[in-house]
């Protein structure tokens, strides 16, 4: 019996819960879990060479330039630890990304099985920013009022300090939205073409966003694995 892949992408405004859901799915599925954002932050704090080309964009709350965040995921996919699947988040962020995914899906011979659009309100996104925090060591995303730690401060996975973002300042939070309305909301038309876009509405609570989540991938047709 082969296995069934899941090639999924997670898009969405910043602060939608694309994370959160991620996280979990990570978990729920053990598949390889690749947030450009994590990816850039670990490399920002290790000072390599990519990190330092790419910490002056995210501090304004720009994207990273196309040619280093598709390296970086190409990379990924070609090592050969996604061949049982992935789930990408963040990334594609702009349409050269998700042409060049889509040529390096090819060259190796893998499809994406869908898309989902985790969906918020500007206004919302800006409420959640504002009382986000996460681990000092590592992607743990809590909220002070939506999702807040057992300790106050505290990571309840790896006891590390929760941090605010350093791009979680209103002034960055705007211009990251006026980023993802420009650059990436394109995308939502990009697979609807393809026929890939499925959307979920991120308004609701962190348990019924992920429920529905949860339903909508059992509805997909998997790809067959090797
Ligand atoms: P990245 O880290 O990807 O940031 P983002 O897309 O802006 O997304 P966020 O991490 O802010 O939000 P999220 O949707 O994951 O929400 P979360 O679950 O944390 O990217 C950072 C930067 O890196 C970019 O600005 C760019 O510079 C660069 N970059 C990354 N990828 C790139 C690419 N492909 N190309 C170019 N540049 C790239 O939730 C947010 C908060 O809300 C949390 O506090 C959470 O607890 C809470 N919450 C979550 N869900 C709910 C809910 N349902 N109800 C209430 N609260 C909730």
């Amino acid at each position: 019996m082969p296995n069934r892949n899941l090639n999924l992408i997670l898009l969405g405004p910043p602060g939608s819960g694309k994370g959160t859901q991620g996280e979990r799915l990570q978990e729920d599925l053990e598949l390889p879990y690749y947030a450009t954002g994590d990816i850039l932050r670990a490399a920002v704090k290790d000072a390599t060479e990519v990190g330092l080309a790419a910490r002056e964009y995210m501090d304004r709350g720009d994207l990273v330039p196309d040619d280093v965040i598709i390296g970086l995921i190409a990379e990924r996919l070609e090592s050969g630890e996604a061949d049982r699947g992935f789930i990408l988040d963040g990334f594609p962020r702009t349409v050269p990304q998700a042409e060049a995914l889509d040529a390096k899906l090819s060259e190796i011979g893998r499809q994406l099985t869908a898309v989902i659009l985790i969906d918020a309100s500007d206004e919302e996104i800006v409420r959640r920013l504002s009382g986000r925090r996460v681990s000092s060591n590592g992607g743990y995303v809590y909220h002070v009022e939506f999702n807040p730690p057992k300790v106050e401060g505290i990571c309840d996975v790896d006891d590390s300090e929760l941090i605010v973002r350093d791009d979680d300042k209103p002034e960055v939070v705007r211009h990251r939205l006026e980023q993802y309305h420009e650059k990436t909301a394109p995308l939502v038309d990009y697979y609807s073409r393809q026929a890939l876009l499925n959307r979920v509405d991120g308004s609701r609570d962190p348990d019924q966003v992920g429920e529905a989540v949860r339903s909508l991938i059992s509805t997909f047709s998997l790809e067959e694995g090797p």
